[in-house]
């Protein structure tokens, strides 16, 4: 683990129409943790995300990658820099298959820089990073299947499949675990768990499952009204005062 910081943002701040929605947000993400990002709904945790992606611009405070300052920089040049993300809302293709889905995706990382001469070697590329990460999560025998067939649980595979083939080295992401049924939330946590772990992928995500986010994140963070309100071990997350106030009302 390096001393500084794989992704850090500084007094990061977001207002629309005089409404405050991010504030003073400073986090840092250590090289290969999992740390996640909870808190109550509307407390500003995709919002968060998607400054941290660059689809949003802050209207305070800075985001920083590897210790460069990337709060210039459009989302496609965060993704070259190893920060890649998924969406609480799907954006997979349905009438696309499975295999279809991850080949753009990986096609859409390695860049449209691309000379003619150099596309035959960019689409192998593409069809080689799509197998690889089809099989890494699990869907090799539903290649062929339009996405749209897939259970949600599978859905959610493919979205992480899609994100591998960036080959990103931060991986954000927003509530991997929603529409997916209680049966299946095991084998997605396992997933999670064995792609920040065998692939040493830094993680940063936000999950409502409070069984899911203690068994698998090193540290969690949690927002309240746009802020941190603290970053801490699950233990002592569990135990902070203070957070059980913000949840008044709600299960922890
Ligand atoms: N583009 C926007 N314009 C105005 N308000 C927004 C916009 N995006 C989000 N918000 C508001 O910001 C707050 C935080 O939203 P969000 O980041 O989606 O919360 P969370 O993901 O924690 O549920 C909410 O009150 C939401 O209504
Ligand atoms: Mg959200």
């Amino acid at each position: 683990m390096s001393a500084s910081p794989i992704l850090a943002t500084r007094n990061l701040g977001l207002d629309i129409g005089g409404a405050t929605i991010v504030a003073d947000v400073g986090l840092e993400v250590r090289e290969g943790e999992l740390l996640a990002v909870i808190g109550p709904n509307g407390a500003g945790k995709t919002t968060l995300f998607n400054l941290v992606s660059g689809l949003h611009r802050p209207t305070s405070g800075s985001v920083e990658l590897d210790g460069v300052d990337v709060t210039d920089q459009p989302p496609f040049r965060r993704a070259r820099a190893g920060l890649g993300r998924t969406f609480q809302v799907s954006n997979v293709f349905p009438v696309l298959t499975v295999h279809e889905n991850v080949r753009l995706a990986a096609e859409a990382a390695i860049g449209g820089t691309m000379r003619i001469w150099r596309r035959a070697t960019a689409v192998s590329e593409a069809v080689e990073r799509a197998t690889w990460a089809i099989g890494r999560v699990g869907l090799a025998g539903r290649d062929a299947w339009p996405a749209g067939l897939l259970s949600h649980g599978d859905k959610r595979k493919l979205e992480l499949a899609m994100l591998l083939a960036g080959r990103p080295r931060v991986l954000l992401l927003d509530e991997p675990m929603a529409g997916v049924s209680m049966e299946d939330v095991p084998e997605l946590v396992e997933l999670i768990r064995s792609v920040h772990v065998e692939e040493g992928k830094t993680v940063l995500m936000v999950e409502h499952h409070m069984e899911v986010v203690t068994g698998l994140a090193q540290r969690i963070a949690v927002m309240h009204h746009g802020r941190l309100l603290a970053v801490d071990t699950p233990d002592a997350i569990m135990a902070n005062e203070t957070v059980r106030q913000a949840y008044l009302g709600e299960e922890l």
